[in-house]
């Protein structure tokens, strides 16, 4: 699993990592999902994606049970506070709940989940006060636009904003325009969230029959193909979600993929990136 420098943080994050929205929260298929979970992080994902939004806690309680008896250091936890929480207070606050259900006294990122209501320079505050705390070690924000992402940079100046976390897959190309750019030059991370788009991609369709292609090529698959795809610029970074097995092993063999510039083409060709709109979100 390749990894790579999470930004301006320095710290090493492998280039896929594992994302826990919509986990089953019981029974069987949840003991399917936490064994999932943990032959990833086996296999080198040990960035994994939570918030206190997933299952009401519930997904966070599941991702603690699951590390509670791993060395901690060797993971990066992210976890996110819903926007209705994020006053100054609130946001502290819900950290506070999120690390109990996690299990652990700090995560290595904390993220507004969205843009909420509550004035920006607060909550980017309270992150602030978090990472004085020892609670988190780096933060940031999820689903901002170019602007919103400078203006939260703007107001934390004790650590840099370490990450965007925002919707990007083959068919939603719009943060290559400007957000990715920036964010670069910024030293911000970007993690592509839902990479698989919640499509098929059927060989004979011209699309898929790029992606096809490209992985026949390099005797990978295609959903291994467009996580390649998506990571492929310095400071992008990837979280595709997996409950079951055999779809953690395939996701996380791209994480030594990488693609030349014909495959990019090949790709790029098939799935054109439109032009700059507003970020999209789920
Ligand atoms: N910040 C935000 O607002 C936001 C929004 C959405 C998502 N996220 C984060 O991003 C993560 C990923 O996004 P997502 O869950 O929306 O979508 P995704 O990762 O693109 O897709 C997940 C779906 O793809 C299936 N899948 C995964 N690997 C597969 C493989 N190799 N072959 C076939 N199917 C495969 C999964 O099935 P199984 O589970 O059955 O294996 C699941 O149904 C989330 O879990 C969450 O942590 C963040």
């Amino acid at each position: 699993m390749r990894r790579k420098a999470f930004a301006r943080t320095g710290v090493e994050v492998p280039v896929i990592g594992q994302g826990t929205w919509d986990a089953p929260e019981s029974g069987p298929r949840m003991a399917q999902a936490k064994r999932a979970l943990l032959r990833g992080i086996e296999l080198g994902m040990t960035h994994i994606d939570s918030a206190e939004m997933y299952g009401a806690g519930r997904v966070e309680a599941l991702v603690g049970e699951t590390i509670a008896a791993l060395d901690r250091t060797r993971l990066f936890l992210t976890t996110k506070v819903l926007p209705s929480n994020a006053t100054y207070k609130g946001t502290i606050a819900a950290a506070e709940r999120s690390l109990r259900r996690l299990g652990t006294d700090y995560v290595d990122l904390y993220l507004l989940h969205w843009p909420s209501e509550h004035p920006l320079e607060d909550t980017m505050r309270a992150l602030e006060t978090l990472v004085e705390q020892g609670k988190a070690r780096f933060v940031g924000v999820s689903n901002f636009d170019t602007a919103e992402m400078l203006e939260a940079a703007s107001y934390v100046r004790a650590v840099p904003l370490a990450c965007n976390q925002v919707l990007y897959h083959v068919h939603e190309r719009g943060p290559e325009h400007a957000l990715i750019p920036t964010a670069r030059d910024r030293g911000i991370a970007i993690v592509a969230y839902t990479p698989f788009g919640r499509r098929r991609f059927a060989r004979d369709a011209e699309e898929g029959g790029a992606l096809d292609t490209v992985a026949r090529k390099h005797g990978a698959t295609v959903r291994q193909v467009i996580l390649a795809f998506l990571t492929r610029a310095e400071n992008v970074f990837t979280i595709p979600k997996a409950a079951q097995l055999a779809h953690v092993e395939e996701n996380a063999g791209a994480g030594d993929l990488v693609l030349d510039a014909g495959d990019v083409a090949r790709i790029d060709a098939a799935f054109p990136r439109g032009k700059p709109g507003p970020l999209a979100t789920l």
